[in-house]
């Protein structure tokens, strides 16, 4: 399965969510792809510093939507699954993921100026439409250990994606082993609730 996590807004947790769902199926004995699409090379440096760490995950990073289309079309025989981070703005290389992806994985951070910026990505997903038929998803992601903003932001979710029933909070201990090329999922003892929220991300979007 191919999923792009795209969000043309930048610091939402796109890579975060990326590195945890390549890590979450590699972890599930999947041959697994991340694809860094971001110019910043954030995953692909994350996944650098898994050296000599099983599972291992294969990576790449490309920087044009057209070559990004061609490698994961040539990839895609050779992977169980291709994870895709396309970095933040609005660029061929979300365009060629957002087209390449059996499932857009849209990650949102339950403010103001982020659930707008989510009428951004409906444009974009139209757009896309146009050509052909795309399932996109938002989820929640450094939501609020308490409050109405989380409930608030879910209400506002426009038309033209559906919501994974899923919530993922704002966790030092995700950050933490993100910054190490890791996932809580591979060290659950460390923080429980935030490796049961990834593994249910995980579910989400997979299964
Ligand atoms: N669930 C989380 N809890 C706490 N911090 C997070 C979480 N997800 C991401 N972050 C932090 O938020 C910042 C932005 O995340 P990142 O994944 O780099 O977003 P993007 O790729 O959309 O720019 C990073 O510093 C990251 O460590
Ligand atoms: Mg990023």
């Amino acid at each position: 399965m191919i999923v792009a996590v795209l969000n043309s807004k930048g610091g939402v947790g796109k890579t975060t969510t990326a590195l945890n769902l390549a890590i979450g199926r590699a972890l599930e004995g999947r041959r697994v792809l991340a694809v860094d699409g971001d110019r910043q090379g954030s995953l692909l440096a994350a996944i650098a510093q898994r050296e000599g760490r099983t599972p291992a995950i294969a990576s790449a990073q490309y920087t044009d939507g057209q070559v990004l289309r061609q490698q994961v079309g040539l990839a895609k025989s050779v992977y169980d699954d291709i994870v895709i981070d396309a970095g933040g703005r609005d660029n061929s290389c979300l365009r060629a993921a957002m087209l390449l992806a059996d499932l857009v994985v849209i990650p949102f951070v339950p403010r103001a100026y982020d659930v707008w910026a989510l009428e951004d990505m409906q444009e974009l997903l139209a757009e896309g439409r146009c050509v052909k038929d795309i399932d996109a998803a938002c989820f929640l992601t450094m939501a609020d250990p308490r409050g109405a903003d989380n409930q608030e932001a879910a209400s506002q979710i426009p038309a033209g994606m559906r919501a994974l029933a899923v919530m993922v909070g704002r966790r030092k201990a995700i950050a933490e082993s993100a910054g190490q090329g890791m996932s809580m999922l591979e060290q659950p003892g460390r923080d429980g609730k935030a490796a049961a929220e990834l593994g249910a991300l995980v579910a989400a979007v997979f299964h």
